[in-house]
């Protein structure tokens, strides 16, 4: 009796000293001691990569928000696994670019050269450190990121539910909510979608035969309507594709949200934010206020990354971001 109360006030105690929560771990300097230089490394590889194509930053920042909100922060979206179920052959998954792989593979590799570095930083953190370059240096704002999560070994097809263009503001909020993040959370996030584009897929369904009697979505913009049917007739280029953000396409700014205003929203989901009196305070206020808007993002992007973050018991630092050790 007298153990079983000892075990007893040992595990509480060591639930006291390290409380359960996935985040205790994460601290801005977690490399200081193991690879001082992890950041300026990668930032060398960001850089490098946004010289040569433009798609570098907006694939890269893309790549946090599917990592996170599926089985956490662990770098699951970068397995690949032999028998083809693995995350990034999902729907949602599929339009994701290799050069936002390609981005953390390379910094990876920049890292793996630096004798304190190898194996020492995981693909979970470099996924992180990346996204808030792209930010930087896409325009955007500077800030610390936390540190010090471990890969995943898991990847499945199935476990991919992401919020699709077509959601509404209830599914939307749901689908952030399920994560810990607020509706403002998800409004400053979806900001991200003024750096990049997207395919004819992500939004035709707004351009022809949008519901009965509505040939079109009726919060589209007339002229922007038209200048995205000649873009996406209904037998589109496979290729062809319109940007997120029409006024700034490669600018970390808040044109995003003043193009709301106007009924130029790219996605559905992008439209609504403003269409939806319930979100509409919000987008005006992240259209006034570019500071507003740049303050949220932060806060937003660090809730993002501490989402299901792995520790050394369930986690690994993995040696090749595309295979479990
Ligand atoms: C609010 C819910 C969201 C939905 C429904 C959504 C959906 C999409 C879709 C459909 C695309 C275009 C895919 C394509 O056709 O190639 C896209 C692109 C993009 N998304 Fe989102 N997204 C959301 C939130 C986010 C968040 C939170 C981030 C990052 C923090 C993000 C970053 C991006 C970026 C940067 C692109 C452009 C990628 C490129 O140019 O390759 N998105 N998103």
């Amino acid at each position: 009796m007298e153990n079983f109360h000892v075990l007893l006030s040992f595990f509480l105690l060591s639930f006291i000293i390290s409380p359960p929560t996935a985040t205790a771990q994460l601290r801005p300097n977690y490399y200081a001691n193991i690879c001082p230089n992890v950041e300026s490394i990668v930032r060398g590889v960001v850089i490098q990569k946004m010289q040569q194509t433009p798609i570098a930053a907006p694939a890269a920042l893309r790549l946090i928000f599917h990592d996170c909100l599926v089985r956490g922060c662990d770098a699951s979206v970068m397995i690949i696994s032999p028998n083809g179920d693995d995350e990034w052959r999902s729907p949602e998954d599929m339009t994701l670019k290799p050069d936002g792989f390609d981005v953390i593979l390379k910094a990876k590799a920049a890292l793996d050269s630096n004798p304190r570095c190898r194996n020492k930083v995981s693909c979970a953190d470099i996924i992180v450190i990346a996204a808030r370059d792209a930010v930087v240096l896409s325009g955007g704002p500077s800030y610390q990121v936390e540190l010090g999560r471990y890969d995943g070994r898991i990847s499945r097809t199935s476990s991919v539910h992401l919020p699709l263009p077509t959601a509404n503001l209830d599914q939307l909020n749901a689908m952030f909510g399920a994560v810990g993040l607020s509706q403002i959370d998800m409004i400053a996030l979806s900001g991200a979608h003024t750096i990049g584009a997207a395919g004819c897929p992500s939004f035709i369904n707004r351009l022809y035969n949008y519901a009965p009697n509505r040939p079109s979505d009726p919060s589209l913009n007339p002229g922007f309507l038209f200048q995205l049917q000649r873009t996406c007739p209904r037998f589109f280029n496979p290729a062809a594709f319109a940007f997120l953000d029409q006024s700034t396409p490669s600018r970390f700014d808040n044109a995003y949200f003043q193009n709301l205003q106007r009924g130029m929203g790219l996605l559905g989901s992008d439209q609504v934010l403003y269409t939806d009196p319930r979100s509409r305070n919000t987008v005006n206020l992240f259209a006034a206020n570019q500071q507003a808007f740049f303050n949220a993002f932060v806060t937003a992007m660090t809730k993002l990354g501490r989402i299901g973050v792995k520790t050394a018991a369930n986690g690994e630092i993995r040696r090749d971001c595309g295979f479990p050790n």
